[in-house]
């Protein structure tokens, strides 16, 4: 058994020949949309990366601004896309529990700032105060981009779909190859590009998503198999940060999406996050710092803990592969960033996946505990 890390393609997407008729393209809709699915316009890309590289570019053309606000505390793939975009930018403080120095964008809002950069972290819900922030910069025409990546599938009571623009990665929740999006109720969107042409990253990533399906399942007819996954892999990944420009979102995972159902997807996740977090009551090596309350649909299950790195190693070891949310590339002065950076891991609990994983997650988390 291996849990975790790159998303494998499924029986339904390898075998049913889905619908991509103009209808069904009109009918997708996120979660957080719910019935004003229809008023939303929304572009895909290649990836997040991609979308909120345009975007920028997008409103730098369209209104001229120049400048933006962004958290200290986020994926180096979102400030690498700023800077690419040409943007200004300055930085607010997230403390260790994720909540923003509303303080410090209030200050900003004298300064005149033109836009800000709003993410959703694990569920974790959007407080009163950055609301009411939000809302004095909608009103003052200062452009809010949220960034869903974290809560793509999330909706209901959970504050989500505020901003002007919302952007998010679409390949991180998914069976696809790629995919980012930018959807907008209010604001001109821009084009996705018009050439159809898939980047040399998706082409490998699909390779590897296929190759992991073999091994997963237990074909051992390639005895490399598992080695050629891994070089491939890897390339793939270098393509990606890499190669830098614009490509539209691949036929093939638009194909998925438009199709897949997005409600098994949500309540599978809910309930292996949910057991999960049953399952590790209690223990005290590492402590549960995402949320699935109030329709929030988690990414995975983002614990901090002493010993990170051992944590990891020690969880390869056991077939589960978890992803680091997010190291960071540069160096900061908050504090608070450098002990997220070096203190958090994301537990898979995705819909491949059931009570039989999450239980077989939470036994070697216990050896952990038992050790430490
Ligand atoms: C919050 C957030 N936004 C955007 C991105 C970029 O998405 P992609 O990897 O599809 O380019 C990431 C990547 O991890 C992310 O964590």
């Amino acid at each position: 058994m291996e849990i975790g890390s790159v998303i494998e393609l499924d029986d339904w997407c390898m075998y049913q020949l889905p619908e991509n008729s103009a209808d069904s393209m009109k009918n997708f809709g996120l979660p957080f949309m719910g019935a004003e699915k229809p008023e939303y316009k929304n572009v895909f890309y290649q990836s997040g990366r991609n979308a909120i590289e345009v975007l920028l570019n997008f409103i730098q053309k369209e209104f001229g601004v120049d400048a933006i606000l962004i958290p200290d505390y986020v994926c180096g793939t979102v400030t690498d896309a700023v800077k690419r975009a040409g943007m200004e930018y300055s930085a607010y403080c997230i403390n260790a529990d994720l909540e923003v120095n509303v303080d410090e964008i209030k200050a900003q809002l004298d300064l005149g700032i033109k836009s800000i950069y709003v993410v959703h972290y694990f569920g974790i819900p959007v407080s009163q105060s950055l609301m009411d922030i939000i809302s004095e910069c909608r009103s003052k025409g200062i452009i809010v981009i949220e960034d869903i990546t974290m809560a793509l599938l999330s909706s209901g009571d959970f504050t989500i779909g505020f901003g002007d623009y919302i952007v998010g990665s679409l390949r991180k929740w998914f069976a696809i190859p790629d995919g980012g999006i930018i959807c907008s109720k209010c604001m001109p969107v821009p084009d996705e590009p018009s050439n159809n042409i898939v980047s040399r990253y998706t082409n490998l990533y699909m390779l590897v998503q296929a190759m992991k399906r073999e091994y997963v399942s237990g074909n051992f007819k390639n005895k490399n198999l598992k080695e050629n996954y891994l070089e491939y892999y890897s390339e793939s990944i270098k393509e990606l940060f890499s190669d830098y420009r614009i490509y539209p979102m691949s036929e093939f995972s638009k194909r998925y999406i438009f199709n897949c159902n997005m409600d098994d997807i949500r309540e599978k996740r809910i309930d292996n996050y949910n057991r999960l977090c049953d399952l590790v009551n209690g223990m005290n090596s590492f402590k549960v710092k995402s949320c699935s309350k109030d329709g929030a649909v988690p990414l995975g299950m983002w614990i901090e803990c002493d010993n990170r790195d051992k944590l990891l190693q020690y969880l390869i070891s056991c077939n589960i592969y978890c992803n680091v949310h997010w190291r960071l590339k540069e160096s900061v002065n908050n504090p608070d960033i450098k002990f997220l950076a070096d203190n958090v891991l994301t537990i898979p609990c995705d819909q491949r996946y059931g009570f039989y994983e999450m239980e077989y997650i939470s036994e070697k988390l216990k050896v952990w505990e038992e050790q430490q």
